[in-house]
């Protein structure tokens, strides 16, 4: 055996020597750790009796596999299909679709998951509401921010958007005049887009004037979200990517999307006709409360909501005006509504207005399904069970474990559903009793953490789809194709071109 100590104080050794004589050693105790941690994962874990793939239990990177090839939404759904209510996705997170899911998880003031710590766009230094992961700070800083949501405001952004929407329906009467297909998925994008500035800056961003994804932001934007998800799964993972360094050399993947909510909240500063906007209820508190927010705050908070309310609502117009072309029969029984309400003096402006498409129950029960059966999150929305753990039916989740539920996992359990839970069926919303329904929709979250922006979403969901289809038809142009996605934070769809004719 070498006597290391004499050889060194004999000077007989290089460092090098050393090095070369320790490697074999921390090698062989970094494997030990790292089958010690595996095996204590897999077989000691209070959660090793859960079912769910051999791999989630010791390793995060099944999540993270499922999420690059983009259907961590359909892998859960299936294990939950067959293993039941409690999945074990990651070491230390479970999926739940137990029917107390949504009680018991998302209304509870229960800390965030590790995952939220992305949403500080580009770096830490920039929190917001949804960065937050204590309920106490979430609902603080959230105060800022609640007036320029609330309803009473939003139906003042009407008339604003309404241009926006004529300008949709001037590409689809171009290409009804055309004959060409259109791929209307890009306008819809382009319009929620634009819809967002509109809503929060008083500037569009151009999208749907130019009919094109201009500087190729929107696609950009999309590859982000593409590699930030996985990415994300990982807290050092989001050090190296969300601090303050890399956002200074510009190669945060969050950068570009910072950059153009920057540019348009500048410019809003300078316009002198910008009208009373969201931002204009967020600069008015920064003023009338200096202390409790700054204008960092308020630049993150325009970022976050360029991010969460362009793609979500791209998705959910998307998934109405799909499922529709699908199904005529459910697309006629709505032109149908229309009529009626028009025949009673109703629906009949250029655009739809908020008020007369709020009559439209069989049009409310597709945007209500539509979100539903393509929820625009396919994401775990994470929470962390507290001091006592959780107890949901019969099993008791321990302090830490992170306990997540899936809005489109939760939608499509044919426990919760029925049957037909894959299936579109605008009907099922026009029974004699939703309650259970209602309790498990739940695309825009549920209790302190629910979408603020859901009142903007719905307004535009219902102007857009009822307008679209007063006016239009559309076909497939190839109905053999269905239409492509992937589930990443969000799962905007494409490739699913139309030919549209104007109605007479
Ligand atoms: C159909 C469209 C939309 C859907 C499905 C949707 C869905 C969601 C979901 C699931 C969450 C997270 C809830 C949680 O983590 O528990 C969320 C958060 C959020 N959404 Fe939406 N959203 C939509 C549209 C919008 C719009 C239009 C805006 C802005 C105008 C917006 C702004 C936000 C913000 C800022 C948050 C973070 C939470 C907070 O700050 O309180 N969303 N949304």
């Amino acid at each position: 055996m070498v006597d290391i100590g004499s050889k060194i104080t004999q000077g007989e050794w290089s460092s090098n020597d050393l090095f070369k004589s320790l490697v074999p050693s921390l090698a062989t105790a970094f494997l030990l750790l790292l089958f010690t941690t595996a095996a204590w994962r897999r077989y000691l874990s209070p959660l090793s009796d859960l079912p769910g793939p051999f791999w989630a239990s010791i390793t995060r990177l099944w999540h993270v596999k499922v999420i690059i090839f983009g259907d961590q939404n359909v892998q859960l759904s299936r294990l939950h299909e067959k293993h039941g209510h409690f999945i074990r996705m990651a070491p230390n997170e479970v999926s739940v679709t137990h029917p107390d899911a949504v009680k018991k998880i998302l209304q509870q003031p229960m800390k965030k998951g590790m995952f939220y710590n992305i949403s500080a766009i580009p770096d830490w230094r920039y929190q917001t509401p949804m960065s937050s992961l204590e309920p106490k700070d979430k609902i603080e800083r959230s105060k800022a921010f609640a007036s320029g949501y609330a309803q009473s405001n939003v139906i003042k952004y009407e008339d604003a958007i309404n241009p926006l929407i004529e300008k949709l329906g001037n590409w689809m009467d171009h290409y009804a005049r055309s004959g060409e297909a259109m791929e209307l998925d890009k306008y819809l994008i382009y319009t929620s887009f634009d819809v967002v500035g509109e809503v929060l800056f008083s500037r569009p961003f151009g999208f749907i004037e130019k009919g094109e994804d201009l500087g190729n932001s929107i696609a950009k934007n999309l590859a982000q979200e593409a590699i930030g998800t996985p990415v994300a799964q990982f807290r050092w993972a989001q050090l190296l990517l969300g601090n303050p360094l890399v956002t200074y050399l510009g190669l945060s993947p969050g950068s570009m999307l910072m950059d153009t909510a920057m540019v348009a909240l500048n410019e809003r500063q300078k316009n002198p006709d910008a009208r009373f906007d969201v931002v204009a209820h967020w600069f008015r508190y920064l003023q009338q409360h200096p202390d409790r927010t700054t204008l960092r705050n308020v630049q993150a908070q325009t970022t976050t909501n360029v991010a969460a309310g362009s793609d979500t609502v791209a998705c959910g117009l998307q998934s109405v005006i799909y499922h529709m072309t699908r199904n005529p029969g459910t697309w006629e029984k709505a032109r149908a509504e229309i009529k009626k309400a028009q025949r009673e003096g109703q629906c009949l402006g250029k655009i739809i207005s908020l008020e007369d498409a709020q009559q439209l129950p069989y049009i409310q029960a597709c945007i209500k399904e539509g979100l539903r059966i393509h929820s625009p999150v396919p994401m775990g929305l994470q929470r962390v069970a507290p001091k006592g753990g959780v107890t949901i039916g019969d099993r008791t989740f321990p302090e830490g474990t992170t306990l997540s539920v899936n809005p489109w996992v939760l939608h499509h359990s044919t426990e919760l559903w029925g049957g037909d839970a894959d299936e579109w069926k605008p009907e099922r919303w026009l029974g004699d009793d939703t309650t259970v329904l209602e309790k498990n929709w739940i695309p825009f979250g549920a209790g302190w953490m629910g979408c603020p922006g859901q009142h903007v979403a719905r307004m535009e969901l219902l102007k857009i789809c009822s307008t679209i289809i007063r006016d239009y038809d559309l076909k497939f142009a190839d109905p053999s194709k269905e239409w492509k996605w992937k589930a990443y934070f969000t799962m905007v769809p494409d490739s699913w071109p139309v030919l549209v004719s104007k109605k007479k």
